[in-house]
């Protein structure tokens, strides 16, 4: 076989088989393709897009291209949840303790931000101490221990989604569906949970633009996952604008101690309430999703799930007096305040550009051997529905440099005040 007439099979719209996709896979996963030509057929898929034979296909051998994680010796059926990304996207770190917290066990594999999106594993390394890199063997005695862990994506796990990440990150082929849901679907089926919530994100600030695009990759990885055996589910959520208020690391982690308070924005607080009810439900602890929010509300207002955020935080090596005093994480240097300059309604805020202000002061990579500054980042205090009078903080920033005004501008310009406009409807579809 060769890549050739497979990079050109499918630049005239052909499908591949199961031999050509297995020998693609093997081939970038040791080296032996090049990744001019990796990229040649990324760009083809991207394209003429993928049967669904062909992205279950390309899941399956990215799944096995490494260590497929058995999580059989953790009691009950444990439930993943992915997103497909966003901005200031800071549900995993409510939401895992908080369904751990009414005996869910939680065994979340997280990424890092990819463009101008936040990852996971980036915010918790904000925590002083806090270990990502778990072997698997400490993953599942934790995830026995105390009912979670989170964890990154380990050495060995889909690692030619690992390369292909990269290799799709500076090629401009991140945004197609067959990519993304055999991305996703493929490390969750290698780390091994019986069921998986998605969160797949639509808007400006996602990756799926459009309502329809992300209808399409919610149901191909529905069905993925389906074929696969693990019994999978996608809500829709909005992503127009960031996701609560804050967009960094230090400050995202804040808020999520926060919300595990009660104190935590409206729109954070009912995306974990939606996403873990799914997640109660398929694991079997509630018969209906109201029976399961019940739960999640109680353990939340009594304060059960900040108890095991302490937990998690403690048993990854963190230090959990972080959750009492946040300010013992890496403070900015600077803190400004922008007022609005007008008085009105809120009508949007370009979650893309809000992300890339926020990479900008240091809280993303420009390039992947950039580091992280966790300390820096945006908070919105007015969103999309919300009125404000001029003079009256709209956005604080955190800086470790008062030369900002590139960022200044870039917030002014992407934040439209104007007539009043309906806040958007945060769930925008439920895909099973
Ligand atoms: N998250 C992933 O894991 N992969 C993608 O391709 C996009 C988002
Ligand atoms: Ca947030």
């Amino acid at each position: 076989m060769r890549m050739i007439d497979l990079i050109e099979k499918k630049r005239e719209g052909g499908v591949l088989t199961k031999e050509e996709i297995q020998f693609f896979v093997d081939g970038y996963t040791d080296g032996s393709i090049p990744d001019y030509q990796a990229s040649a057929l990324l760009m083809a898929i991207f394209y003429k897009d993928m049967t669904d034979e062909e992205i279950t296909n390309l899941t399956l051998a990215m799944a096995n291209s490494g260590d497929v994680i058995d999580l059989s010796s953790i009691e009950g059926i444990k439930v993943d949840k992915h997103s497909t990304g966003g901005v200031g996207d800071t549900t995993t770190i409510v939401l895992a303790p908080l369904v751990a917290a009414v005996g869910v066990p939680v065994a979340k594999m997280s990424g890092r931000g990819l463009g101008h999106t936040g990852g996971t594993i980036d915010k918790l390394e904000a925590i002083p101490g806090f270990e990502v890199e778990i072997p698997n063997d400490k993953f599942i005695n934790l995830v026995n221990k105390i009912q979670v862990a989170v964890t990154g994506q380990s050495g060995n796990l889909a690692p030619a989604d690992k390369k292909l990440y990269a290799l799709r990150d500076v090629t401009a082929t991140v945004d197609s569906i067959p990519l993304i849901a055999s991305s996703i679907m493929s490390k969750k089926i290698a780390s091994g949970a019986d069921a998986i919530v998605l969160d797949v994100t639509t808007g400006d600030g996602a990756f799926m633009k459009n309502l329809d695009d992300a209808k399409r990759l919610a149901q191909t990885m529905v069905r993925i996952g389906k074929l696969a055996g693990r019994n999978t589910m996608a809500v829709i959520s909005d992503m127009s604008q960031p996701l609560g208020e804050a967009i960094g690391n230090t400050i995202e982690i804040e808020e999520a101690i926060n919300t595990l308070k009660g104190n935590g924005p409206e729109d954070l607080t009912e995306m974990v309430y939606v996403l873990g009810s799914q997640m109660v439900v398929l694991a079997e602890k509630a018969e209906t999703l109201e029976e399961a929010r019940a739960m999640l509300v109680e353990a939340l207002e009594s304060g059960k799930a900040l108890e095991k955020l302490k937990e998690m935080i403690s048993s990854q090596g963190g230090n959990p007096d972080i959750v009492d005093h946040p300010e013992k994480m890496a403070q900015a240097k600077y803190t400004i305040e922008l007022p609005a300059l007008e008085s009105g309604c809120v009508r949007e805020i370009h979650a893309e550009n809000i992300g890339i202000a926020a990479m900008i002061l240091g809280a993303g990579r420009k390039t992947k051997e950039d580091s992280i500054d966790y300390s820096v980042g945006v908070k919105l205090h007015k969103k999309v529905g919300m009125t404000v009078e001029k003079g009256e903080t709209l956005v604080t920033i955190y800086s470790n440099t008062d030369s900002i005004e590139d960022v200044k501008e870039m917030l002014y310009n992407n934040i439209s005040i104007g007539e009043q406009v309906e806040e958007p409807a945060l769930v925008r579809a439920i895909i099973t």
